[in-house]
């Protein structure tokens, strides 16, 4: 397939078609398969990578400066104190002086709306990595990871329990564009954004995709190929832990609720993770549990995506 990535922005997983989705996924299986083999290619020697962190990051920045390293490129990381958008400055004019160093911007921040502007003004490919809204490398990793594991995506039957948050959306964009039978289960008052729960069944209406909102977190996992959480309280949430560990009790994921899943059902969470919270220390200990390989494979998902975006 030629490349269609070629100059473009990740703000959200939508932002791709299912053909694009397909070809990150491709590239990245490839890529890792060529990397355990020894070839070592830098296809962005020469190139620079600006990686701005207005939030806290382990995964994510780690994951980005070794996949620029993998590639010849330069990441230059921009945190706390730091970080661009500050000082006063216009995100626009940030932005144009950054455009003339770096041939990307990968920028994680609070409202999305911030990386609209980014992408708006910056002649240089944006990256969403992470936001209030949505987490869209996460996602790719994500795909990679259930489609090592079950060898294939198409019908798997995703079950994502807890906070209607960014993963939520993500799971909901990402489930949609490859024909998974996508379940949220989220208490009432977190459910995911409607708007965005109205994209998925837009894009499922073409894709055979089936989506499903609920309050019943036993009904979304019956059955479920794959079992996915994430954190109650979102960074930037932290001073609604505690209520919200009330609300959510019912939604953490233990071993009697991952009994309604398949038999051979896998679990994964995005991490940080916070265990006797939103997993059990049992399910995410367990051989059913797949979250490491997914934190690998952030690696390997966004050294596709930069190869192709910087291609
Ligand atoms: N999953 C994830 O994005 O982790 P970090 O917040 O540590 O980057
Ligand atoms: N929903 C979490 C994801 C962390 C990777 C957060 O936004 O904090």
């Amino acid at each position: 397939m030629t490349n269609t990535l070629s100059g473009r922005d990740l703000l959200t997983l939508a932002d791709f078609s299912v053909a694009e989705i397909r070809l990150v996924l491709d590239t990245a299986h490839a890529q890792k398969t060529a990397w355990a083999a020894g070839e070592r290619d830098t296809p962005l020697a020469g190139m620079s990578v600006a990686l701005i962190f207005e939030k806290p990051s382990v995964r994510t920045r780690v994951s980005f400066e070794v996949a620029c390293a993998r590639l010849g490129a330069t990441p230059i990381v921009l945190s706390g104190a730091d970080s661009a958008f500050s000082r006063g400055e216009t995100v626009a004019d940030t932005a144009h002086v950054l455009e003339r160093y770096c041939e990307a911007i990968v920028l994680r921040t609070f409202e999305q709306s911030k990386l609209d502007e980014v992408a708006r003004v910056a002649s240089v490919p944006v990256v969403n990595s992470l936001s209030d809204d949505h987490h869209p490398c996460q996602g790719l990793a994500d795909l990679l990871t259930i489609e090592e594991h079950l060898g294939r995506l198409e019908g798997v039957k995703l079950a994502y329990v807890g906070d209607g948050n960014n993963m939520a959306h993500t799971y909901l964009h990402g489930g949609a564009l490859t024909g998974m039978d996508v379940r949220i289960a989220t208490p009432a008052g977190f459910e995911p954004s409607e708007a965005i729960v109205n994209e998925a069944r837009a894009i499922a209406a073409r894709t055979g995709a089936t989506i499903t909102v609920t309050s019943d977190p036993r009904a979304a996992v019956e059955g479920a190929d794959v079992v996915a959480t994430d954190t109650w309280a979102s960074m930037g949430q932290e001073d609604e832990h505690v209520e919200r560990l009330r609300a959510f009790a019912p939604f953490r994921v233990d071993d009697v609720l991952l009994d309604h899943a398949s038999a051979d059902a896998r679990f994964i969470h995005c991490l940080p993770a916070h265990r006797g919270e939103e997993v059990t220390e049992e399910v995410i200990d367990s051989d059913r549990s797949i979250v490491f390989d997914q934190a690998e494979n952030r690696l390997h998902a966004q050294k596709a995506l930069l190869s192709l975006l910087l291609g």
